[in-house]
């Protein structure tokens, strides 16, 4: 090491300490890469939107993406941190023909460990490729109750469960002000995997991912749903109204077979933590999950 270098170092620690304070705590590419510059792919190549790829049985479960590769063909370990991967697979958006592929996934999962397995194998979500783990579920599947957070954070990422992060230790001791933890509760998230450096997910990543979140309430078949923050509230219960005037009113999600589930949206524990004097809205908001539980018996 130079001097020159060595004198750099307090300014290359300095630059990290600020990437970090911002939220930018991945390094994806070891090369700065110009989107703007990438070729759209040519129409042979995209899957055709109208025709869904055969279901997951077998050799014909790997999804049809002719621009990507499967992990099975790396060997990669599944959940693995993603290694050294073709930049296409990264550049790649997906499209129609990718979200007509989750919708099939998701319909054709009989059980949870099915549907976890078909989420697992599923290449279509460009979020995969730049996360560490797939955040599937945590709690018991059996409960009456189900809540469903928008996406997980760096924490959740490392450890393949959700919000186990500071918000995660906030929703947990609001489940205890209304006697519940994660034996009586099933939590997950709208989008299972990661955006890199927590950003807001694309309505395109959404709805890629929309099909796996509305099957696992479908499967789970709780009494009584809770919405997580407006994502979770918009995303599930087909609205365009802001958190702050849904939270506290019932409303209902309807399942693919029809099953209404009373829905209660709350405020996003994350939200709760930089708006503390709202803490009381979303106590309000348990409390009516505690009086409905009891109500349904
Ligand atoms: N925020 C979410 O919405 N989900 C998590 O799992 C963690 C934080």
């Amino acid at each position: 090491m130079t001097a020159a270098s060595r004198n750099n170092q307090p300014d290359l620690r300095d630059l990290l300490a600020f990437y970090a304070s911002a939220g930018v705590d991945e390094a994806l590419e070891e090369a700065p890469v110009n989107r703007f510059a990438e070729a759209a792919p040519r129409p042979a190549e995209r899957a055709p939107a109208t025709t869904a790829p055969s279901p997951p049985t077998g050799e014909s479960a790997a999804p049809q993406r002719s621009t990507s590769f499967s992990r099975a063909e790396t060997g990669e370990r599944p959940n693995a941190a993603p290694a050294a991967r073709a930049p296409s697979a990264t550049a790649t958006v997906p499209d129609e023909a990718q979200a007509a592929l989750a919708r099939q996934l998701a319909a054709t999962a009989a059980t949870l460990d099915e549907l976890r397995q078909h989420m697992a194998a599923f290449d279509g979500c460009n979020l995969k490729f730049t996360a560490k783990n797939l955040v599937f579920a945590d709690g018991n599947p059996d409960a009456a109750v189900m809540l469903v957070g928008e996406a997980p954070g760096r924490d959740e990422d490392i450890e393949g469960l959700p919000f186990v992060g500071r918000s995660g230790r906030l929703l947990d001791r609001m489940l205890a002000a209304i006697g519940l933890d994660r034996t009586s509760v099933y939590i997950a998230n709208v989008i299972p995997w990661r955006p890199p450096g927590n950003r807001t997910p694309t309505p395109h990543e959404t709805e890629i991912c929309r099909p796996f979140i509305e099957r696992q309430i479908e499967l789970v078949n709780p009494k009584v749903l809770v919405n997580l923050g407006g994502p979770s509230a918009k995303t599930l219960l087909n609205t365009t109204e802001g958190i702050l005037r849904l939270r506290g009113n019932w409303r209902v999600h309807t399942t693919a077979s029809g099953t209404a589930i009373p829905a209660m949206p709350t405020l996003h524990p994350a939200y709760l933590l930089r708006t503390p004097a709202h803490k009381k809205l979303a106590w309000r908001d348990f409390l009516e999950v505690k009086a409905k539980l009891r109500a349904l018996g």
